[in-house]
């Protein structure tokens, strides 16, 4: 088994963790979490997402957030666009990279972007259109790629349609969604498989939801496939709220224990990280969702 001997974590806590919060967190709150995670040695931070705020209120805040950043050279930041609409407002952000998101599921993009998987092409084509001209990276997020909570369980050749429409609309990266936690190894490796006859195996990344207790080992399934790059979440924060039940992304801090274990490099340092984690927990009123943060915490306690 050759695994990568480096992984690129992007951590989507701003975002996909944050923005399923019913509670409102301050844009105040958003930007110190974002600046914790770049100094524990983040390179790519998701931050927020130019949605509709009727859809997604947590996000309205989204130009606020970007403003207060202080960036740090060598970070990525980016944002999630839907639509021109949203691509425009992002624009005064000055994102690094935007991400078009679509599914692999017809009920799934209803649900979360009000159109079909067809419409949802033929609003990002001209996104990424836009943004490539401006050299800003384009990255695709690519949901319910093992299962939909409303469809059940996907095929994999939905999953290489999908990958196939985003690649054909210039989008430069996908990411390969378990959005309800329901993928378990095998089945992970084929939707990776599905989408990796249309896209380099740098060009691809995990984002894997841990409802199930499962997205450990589909980081790891992924990894034995040869895959470097994964979406992961502080404090295991995270879910979509047009996919009731789902909980977080699988926890930064677990993943780095992981990858540190087998001395795969991240340039994360994992006490920082947790910190970070804990931070964000307390502002929430909860402890981490991550076991190696509550592990750890315990240690230090002790
Ligand atoms: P729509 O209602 O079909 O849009 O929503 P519309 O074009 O018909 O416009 C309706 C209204 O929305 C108008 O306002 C527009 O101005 C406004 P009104 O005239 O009624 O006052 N609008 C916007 N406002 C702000 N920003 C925009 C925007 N676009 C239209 N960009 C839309 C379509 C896509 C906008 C909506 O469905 C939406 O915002 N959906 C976002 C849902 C979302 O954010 N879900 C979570 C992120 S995806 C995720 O978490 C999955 C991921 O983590 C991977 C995984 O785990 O699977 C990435
Ligand atoms: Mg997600």
């Amino acid at each position: 088994m050759k695994l990568p001997a480096k992984v690129k974590l992007v951590d989507v806590g701003p975002r996909d963790g944050l923005q399923n919060e019913k509670q409102p967190v301050p844009a105040a709150v958003k930007i110190e979490l974002v600046h914790r995670l770049q100094d524990a040695g983040l390179k790519n931070i998701e931050v927020t997402s130019f949605v509709s705020p009727k859809w997604v209120p947590q996000m309205a805040d989204n130009a606020e957030v970007m403003a207060g950043i202080q960036r740090q050279p060598g970070v990525c930041y980016s944002v999630l666009t839907p639509n021109m609409q949203g691509f425009e407002a992002a624009l005064g952000a000055q994102p690094d990279e935007i991400v078009v998101f679509g599914a692999a599921s017809e009920a799934f993009s209803q649900r979360n972007i009000n159109c079909s998987i067809a419409e949802s092409i033929e609003r990002f084509r001209p996104v990424v259109e836009a943004a490539r001209a401006k050299g800003i990276h384009v990255r695709g997020a690519m949901s319910c790629t093992v299962g939909c909570p409303y469809e059940g369980e996907i095929a994999p050749a939905r999953v290489e349609m999908l990958a196939r429409l985003m690649k054909d609309i210039g989008v430069q990266h996908v990411g390969v969604a378990d959005t309800i936690g329901v993928g378990t190894p095998l089945k992970v490796q084929r939707a990776l498989e599905a989408t990796l006859r249309h896209f380099d195996i740098n060009d691809i990344s995990g984002h894997f939801h841990d409802t199930y207790g499962q997205a450990l080992a589909n980081t790891l399934a992924s990894l034995e496939l040869g895959v470097w790059q994964f979406d992961t979440s502080v404090a295991g924060l995270g879910g979509c709220p047009y996919a009731k039940g789902a909980t977080g992304n699988v926890a930064t801090e677990d993943v780095v224990y992981l990858l540190h274990g087998m001395d795969i490099e991240t340039g994360i340092d994992l006490d920082k990280l947790i910190d970070a984690g804990k931070f964000i927990s307390d502002f929430l009123g909860r402890p981490p969702g991550s076991r190696a943060a509550t592990a750890l915490l315990n240690k230090r306690a002790a």
